[in-house]
């Protein structure tokens, strides 16, 4: 199927790595042009230079947190591309941590990371994605948005904030012909569960990688008993971009492999 966006031009935050940069090569693939940004340059061009489609990427450095910082990069790319069409506010990471050993530095961050990171983008692409006749975002969250993690805690705080300005956000900006979604992950193997896996085994942890992962895959209650692929979420990432998906917006699809425990 084709899903229309040939010649679009897609901003997606994260996209040196994970899920970003799965999503970016689905776009590349879909002959979309990507405005790719993360934070470490190097690591940005490596990683998206080495895809298909590479010259109809370009790459932009900014930290989401910084409201300056992205309004530069969001000009840089319209002024690449002439026109952005959709975006994917995906950077972040996690925290693990208890709300009784996280600092009030820990949680003002998180919620910095997880609120601002995703509106500072679209406040800076929305002239341009109001501008354009299939304006569409997708908002990268987590499951624990809704299912609360208590070694997660903060994490799963930020989380439930950005589920519901998404909502907003969506109600608001309809009316300008903007869409915006949320993907909600559940265990997806990317660099976040790498270095985790990393600190067990420098912990002396004695488990392979596929142990260890399909160990935690059946404490979390995963239906289909492993990790996600970074590749299975990018899929519902960019159909939900898709002016295919054109009457989809204020929603939130589950990307979880049946994780089970959510009320
Ligand atoms: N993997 C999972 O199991 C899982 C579960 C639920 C939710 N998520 C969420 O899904 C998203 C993608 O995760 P992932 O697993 O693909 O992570 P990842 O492999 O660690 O990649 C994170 C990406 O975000 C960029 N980044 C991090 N902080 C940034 C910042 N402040 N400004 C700009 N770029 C930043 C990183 O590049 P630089 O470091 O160079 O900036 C990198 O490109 C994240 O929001 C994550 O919290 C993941």
């Amino acid at each position: 199927m084709d899903l229309q966006l040939e010649g679009r031009t897609v901003l997606v935050t994260g996209a040196s790595s994970g899920v970003g940069l799965a999503t970016t090569e689905l776009l590349l693939a879909e002959g979309a042009n990507v405005i790719a940004c993360a934070r470490d340059q190097g690591r940005l061009d490596a990683a998206v230079g080495a895809l298909p489609g590479a010259e109809r990427a370009y790459a932009v450095t900014a930290d989401v947190t910084d409201r300056t910082q992205v309004e530069a990069a969001v000009q840089q790319g319209l002024a690449h591309f002439g026109s952005l069409d959709a975006a994917v506010c995906n950077a972040g990471r996690s925290l693990m941590s208890t709300l009784t050993d996280a600092s009030d530095d820990d949680i003002r961050t998180e919620l910095e990371l997880k609120v601002f990171g995703s509106w500072n983008v679209i406040r800076a692409a929305r002239p341009a994605l109001a501008a354009s006749p299939v304006g569409a975002v997708v908002n990268v969250n987590a499951i624990l948005a809704r299912q609360p993690e208590t070694r997660l805690a903060v994490t799963s705080a930020a989380r439930a904030a950005l589920l519901n300005l998404t909502r907003s956000m969506a109600a608001e900006l309809a009316a300008e012909g903007i869409r915006i979604n949320s993907v909600c992950l559940g265990l997806i193997d990317t660099g976040q569960w790498r270095r985790r896996y990393e600190a067990y085994a420098a912990g002396g942890g004695t488990q392979s990688y596929s142990e260890w992962s399909a160990e935690i895959a059946a404490d979390r209650g995963i239906s289909l008993g492993r990790f996600g692929r970074a590749e299975e979420v990018a899929y519902p990432i960019v159909s939900l971009l898709s002016p295919r998906a054109s009457y989809l917006t204020g929603a939130s699809i589950d990307v979880g492999g049946g994780v089970t425990r959510q009320p």
